[in-house]
């Protein structure tokens, strides 16, 4: 039969995402060879560019892994020789139209697939999507388009640009990125816990005690207020990437790996979720700080944010699924920005060990004793266990220690970026990464009720200085189920 080829189109190629990720997540799939034979990339934005001027942008924002490693400028030669430009509006048939012209002339004798990354804001998707399935679609292989977040603000938004979607596209073309499900360590999670039987009988509230899952950054908001303020950390954070972990760490066996028996799974669990209460979320927001000479911003010194604004740019919050599984026990989440530290990770806090010897040794204080298994997402990627061990010598003193899978020790080979997993995935058609529309249906219908609550009570944030730990609320929240943050103690 015929040879394929697949024509990639970055759709917003000069915006930040696309520099800064994209571009350099394609790359580096071109240099591990992980490209179809047969590829072309195409840049489409509003502003006039050249294929020339186009290919010195990407080769100057270049930020991937790659960029240290051998031979890395005569593929990157190569690579921009398969990249070019074409300028059109995103709600103009007649410049898609244009660039399909150049797709096929790149795609002759070939079966065209076709894959759109829609790098854009929310508010012209449905327009591009329009434009491009009705004019630039493959016309004998496959078009799919990948988008990414804000799917909305709550159900009723975002129920109405999947119903406008698809009106253009059938699910199965839809790719809807949470990049997070791309980080190695998200996607290890299931080989951990589902392959490993010191852990696999432990999941679930028999010995499991709490669930933390934990977001920081160390800077603010900078240069992305105007989009930040219209949906605070909730939605940007804890409502896809942090639930997404939340699903994949909880969910029951699937029936197998494929896309459809996982997602299906992560549908149930989301499901099965308690409607989040008021009074079990806490906010915050940033306010600036003098650290020696240096001034730190306030969420509100930002130009594009107003001056009253109670956006979070914190919260936390306590979540419950209502199963056989996980009755009763607390998932906590945290996400913040301009905190002390940037870091992601998953904690996970062991019961005590029934009638344990050794109590005593531990003062009055049995929580600290417990074993808790520690998933850093990033930075510097890692797994420990806290255990309980002897101090070595001739008393009997106990002591944490740690058992400690630290990647960068362990495994020579870099991790690759999120995006470029996803885009692989997107290339080969796989859609274990990708969110299904009823996931999404699931994930706003949990949180849309308590952002309501939250924003028509008008809630006041509570104010913490930028590079803070946060708010002391989120350790009230935690206290009143038992918990201690683990990043904290
Ligand atoms: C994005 C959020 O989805 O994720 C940003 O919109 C956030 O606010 C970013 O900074 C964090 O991603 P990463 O991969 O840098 O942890």
């Amino acid at each position: 039969g015929n040879e394929s080829t697949v024509s990639i189109t970055v759709v917003g190629a000069s915006g930040d995402l696309a520099k800064k990720k994209i571009f350099p997540a394609l790359f580096a799939l071109y240099y591990e060879d992980c490209l179809p034979k047969h590829f072309t990339i195409y840049g489409y934005a509003r502003s006039k560019m050249t294929d020339a001027e186009l290919r010195n942008m990407v080769s100057k924002t270049l930020t991937c892994r790659i960029d240290k490693r051998e031979n890395c400028n005569v593929k990157m030669d190569e690579f921009l020789g398969r990249c070019f430009y074409h300028p059109g509006q995103y709600d103009s048939q007649e410049n898609f139209a244009e660039l399909d012209k150049k797709l096929k002339e790149h795609e002759v004798g070939r079966i065209s697939n076709r894959l759109f990354y829609l790098s854009i804001p929310p508010n012209i998707f449905v327009d591009a999507v329009k434009c491009a399935s009705t004019s630039a679609s493959s016309a004998n292989g496959w078009t799919r388009v990948i988008v990414e977040k804000p799917f909305g603000r709550d159900s009723e938004s975002s129920a109405a640009l999947t119903k406008s979607l698809k009106q253009y596209l059938t699910e199965d073309q839809i790719f809807r990125i949470d990049h997070y499900l791309g980080k190695e360590l998200v996607e290890n999670l299931s080989v951990l816990r589902f392959s490993n039987l010191i852990f696999e009988p432990l999941w679930s509230r028999q010995y499991i005690r709490n669930v933390q899952l934990i977001f920081s950054e160390d800077f603010g908001t900078e240069g992305r207020g105007g989009y930040f303020d219209h949906y605070g950390i909730i939605r940007d954070i804890m409502q896809n990437h942090l639930l997404q972990i939340l699903a994949l760490f909880a969910m029951e066996t699937p029936v197998s790996l494929d896309a459809e028996d996982i997602r299906n799974e992560k549908v149930k669990v989301l499901r099965s979720m308690r409607p989040i209460q008021l009074e079990d979320v806490v906010i915050g927001q940033y306010k600036s700080h003098t650290k020696g000479n240096v001034k730190y911003p306030a969420y509100t010194d930002d130009k594009t944010v107003p001056k009253d604004s109670l956006t979070p740019t914190f919260a936390a919050a306590a979540l419950f699924i209502d199963n056989a599984r996980w009755d009763g026990v607390p998932f906590l989440m945290k996400a913040g920005k301009a905190l002390h530290t940037k870091r992601a990770e998953i904690r996970v806090q062991f019961r005590h060990v029934p009638g344990n010897l050794y109590n005593r040794n531990f003062g009055t204080d049995l929580d600290r004793a417990t074993n808790e298994l520690v998933i850093r997402v990033q930075p510097d990627e890692a797994i420990y266990l806290k255990i309980n061990n002897k101090v070595p010598g001739l008393g009997m003193k106990l002591d944490r220690s740690n058992l400690n899978l630290h990647y960068a020790a362990r495994y020579s080979k870099e991790i690759p970026d999120a995006y470029e997993r996803l885009l692989l995935d997107a290339i080969e058609g796989e859609r274990r990464l990708f969110i299904r529309s009823d996931e999404l249906d699931a994930a706003w219908s949990l949180f849309t009720p308590v952002l309501k609550e939250l924003e028509e009570t008008k809630i006041n944030p509570e104010y913490y200085p930028y590079g803070s730990r946060g708010p002391v609320g989120a350790h009230y929240l935690a206290a009143r189920y038992g918990v201690r943050w683990g990043d904290l103690a």
